[in-house]
């Protein structure tokens, strides 16, 4: 008999599909949402690998519904943190996820959302619409934004997504690149001339702080107020790694009261983050709903990544990206 395996939702890829078709019996929930709860619970019962998504909160309720003949759990994605590791090791199953692959892409995406967020790039947009360019038909301090010539940058997680963002920010004649994390990483440093500092150093110097950090028990909430306290009111806030490294509460208070001068999120808390909050309102916070690794190119890679990697793990063969 082939494996089963559950896909929680249909619209991915064909190339994945036919992958795990060709090996599994494959159980393909019919949605372009997320599984619910209910679904997620039941389904996975009896299965031997999981096909899921960022969305998908696999913890020890999911897993001792699954049986203990679940041997794969496969998530498209390089985040992990909607998996509880611990209870998944207790239970000696393996996981594959997507690193890599979608490195460059979400790198380019947080530059682009650094820029956005620095030259007002969606506020301007629009002002056209909404009259205020016919009202005060162009002003020489009007829209002006702080760009990136001469910038401080300041990254916080300098792992592969960190220096490739560092990388590409370079050419716009930063003035510097600073980097924290819990550990100096001379060889990635010196690719970028990146000079290791203190998280307080780097949130005090900084004109752009950006996040690059996975979100772990340590990250949880890093960014309080006293950290928005701490850096410059001119100073752009960059987040496309996951929403609960920030407490959220606080950043929209920082932006309110100037503490900060933007903030450009791809992430937030909840997502999707409901088309009424405060957030949506403010205007120096740029808002884009998670698609750091949204490439057409990029996500059918992850996708072929990831059914591959349960293939291999339920035939005992190593997997292209294993993380435990
Ligand atoms: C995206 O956020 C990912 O973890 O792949
Ligand atoms: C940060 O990502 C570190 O581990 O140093």
């Amino acid at each position: 008999d082939k494996p089963k395996v559950l896909v929680t939702r249909e619209d991915i890829p064909k190339s994945a599909l036919s992958i795990l078709e060709e090996k599994c019996e494959l159980e393909v929930m019919p949605n372009k949402s997320p599984i619910s709860r209910t679904d997620l619970l039941n389904k996975i019962s009896g299965k031997h690998g999981i096909f899921c998504f960022l969305t998908d909160k696999i913890d020890k309720e999911v897993l001792d519904q699954a049986g203990s003949q679940l041997k794969v759990i496969g998530t498209m994605s390089v985040g992990y943190d909607h998996l509880d590791l611990n209870e998944i090791k207790k239970r000696n199953i393996t996981v594959g996820y997507t690193p890599g692959v979608l490195t460059a892409p979400t790198a380019e995406l947080t530059v682009a959302l650094t820029l956005a967020t620095t030259r007002r790039l969606f506020e301007a947009h629009d002002e056209i619409a909404n009259g205020g360019w016919a009202k005060c038909s162009w002003g020489p301090l009007w829209m002006c934004g702080s760009g990136l010539v001469g910038a401080k940058v300041g990254i916080v997680g300098l792992g592969s997504i960190g220096l490739a963002v560092a990388k590409r920010l370079l050419p716009f004649e930063v003035a510097k690149i600073m980097y924290c994390g819990r550990h100096e990483k001379p060889e990635a440093a010196a690719q970028v001339l990146g000079e290791y500092v203190t998280f307080d150093q780097l949130l005090q110097e900084s004109d752009v702080v950006i996040i690059m950090c996975p979100l772990n028990d340590t990250t949880r909430n890093m960014f309080g107020p006293t950290q928005f306290a701490l850096m410059k009111p001119n100073a752009v806030f960059i987040n496309t790694s996951r929403g609960g490294v920030v407490d959220q509460d606080a950043l929209v208070n920082a932006l309110k009261t100037g503490q900060i001068a933007a903030a450009g999120l791809d992430v937030m808390t909840p997502e999707p983050l409901p088309a009424d909050h405060e957030l949506t309102k403010l205007k120096n916070c740029v808002l884009i709903p998670h698609i750091g690794s949204a490439t057409l190119q990029t996500r059918t890679t992850m996708a072929t990544m990831t059914a591959q990697n349960i293939v291999n793990a339920l035939e005992g063969k190593p997997m292209p990206a294993q993380l435990c």
